[in-house]
């Protein structure tokens, strides 16, 4: 509903609680599949720029269709919507691709363990950059993120440099997404449907031209034709899968970031963290040392105290 996004409506608390209990949950089990057949694709089509455009160009699609049948009313955008929305959508570009292009080097939980340490890069940035301070309880959080995340790294048994650095550019890049999109978004009338439907299209301007310098239409067309022939026409399902559950997941968490503080919401992203990783292993049956879950839980156990010590 247009103007939605202004305010929260008044419900009795056990209604809202239970309304963003079911927009969490939806949440959550939208990005496990996502996450898993994402990573079944680029196990079969290692071409990470063109699933995630085309992740962007489903989710336009969809809403795009959704508009024109008025399911959803369109938004009324002015120019002044569309420049503000200009540095959140390059640096959701830039999240988006670097942790596909990490999920197509390293295992699944691996991405996800790294980006649990998105709090640790928003405090740095906040501090360094924008000159943000902080109680000391919050800066103490970041030691266990950091060093959790760190030993999961360094005992990880199927490291890889790209996969890790991809992880960590879509930390900073999404960092600066969410900087980004609070100026954007303060005062919207645009409702979190709409704004991720138009994050989604603005991406996808930014992401198409970059794709098909990086990868390009010779090699998709090459390894379409190999995946096709060893996993078979199944193979289409699941990148319509990948690419579905991408906007669905995310258009849902907008939907809840409508209804939440940005703090629970940070908390939310990381429990669904864990159901990605603990889903992952279990499904890709990853291999994993002692060493390297006492790393991941140490990791995420130091996001919960960093809520805590923000709140
Ligand atoms: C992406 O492809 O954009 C990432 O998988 C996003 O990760 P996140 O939404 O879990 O931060």
């Amino acid at each position: 509903v247009e103007g939605e996004g202004s305010f929260v409506p008044e419900q009795p608390k056990s209604a809202q609680r239970l309304k963003i209990g079911l927009y969490f949950a939806t949440w959550w089990a939208l990005n496990v599949v996502f996450n898993i057949y994402n990573k079944k694709v680029l196990n079969a089509f290692p071409y990470p720029w063109l699933t995630s455009t085309l992740s962007l160009a489903a989710g336009s699609l969809m809403m795009l269709i959704s508009w024109g049948i008025r399911i959803v009313e369109p938004p009324k955008t002015d120019l002044d919507f569309w420049k503000a929305l200009a540095p959140v959508a390059i640096a959701h570009t830039i999240g988006h691709v670097a942790a596909t292009v990490s999920m197509s080097k390293v295992a699944v939980s691996f991405t996800h363990i790294i980006k649990s340490g998105e709090p640790a890069f928003s405090v740095l940035v906040s501090r360094f950059l924008l000159g943000d301070t902080f109680p000391t309880s919050v800066y103490l959080s970041l030691i266990p993120i950091i060093g959790g995340c760190s030993l999961a790294a360094l005992t990880e048994l199927n490291f890889n440099m790209i996969g890790f650095m991809g992880a960590m550019i879509s930390n900073i890049a999404f960092v600066f997404r969410n900087i980004f999109s609070k100026k954007g978004m303060t005062g919207k009338s645009v409702s979190g449907m709409n704004y991720y439907a138009c994050l989604s299209m603005l991406s996808l301007l930014i992401l198409t031209p970059f794709a098909l310098a990086v990868e390009g239409p010779a090699m998709w067309a090459a390894g379409w034709k190999e995946a096709i022939s060893t996993i078979g026409p199944n193979f289409i399902w699941w990148v319509a899968a990948q690419s579905v559950f991408y906007h669905l997941y995310n258009q849902v968490s907008y939907m809840s970031l409508d209804q939440i503080s940005p703090l629970t919401f940070s908390i939310g992203n990381t429990m669904k963290r864990v159901s990605v990783i603990v889903s992952s292993i279990i499904i890709f049956s990853t291999p994993v040392q002692p060493i390297n879950c006492l790393g991941a839980a140490i990791a995420i156990l130091g996001t919960f105290i960093y809520s805590q010590a923000k709140a």
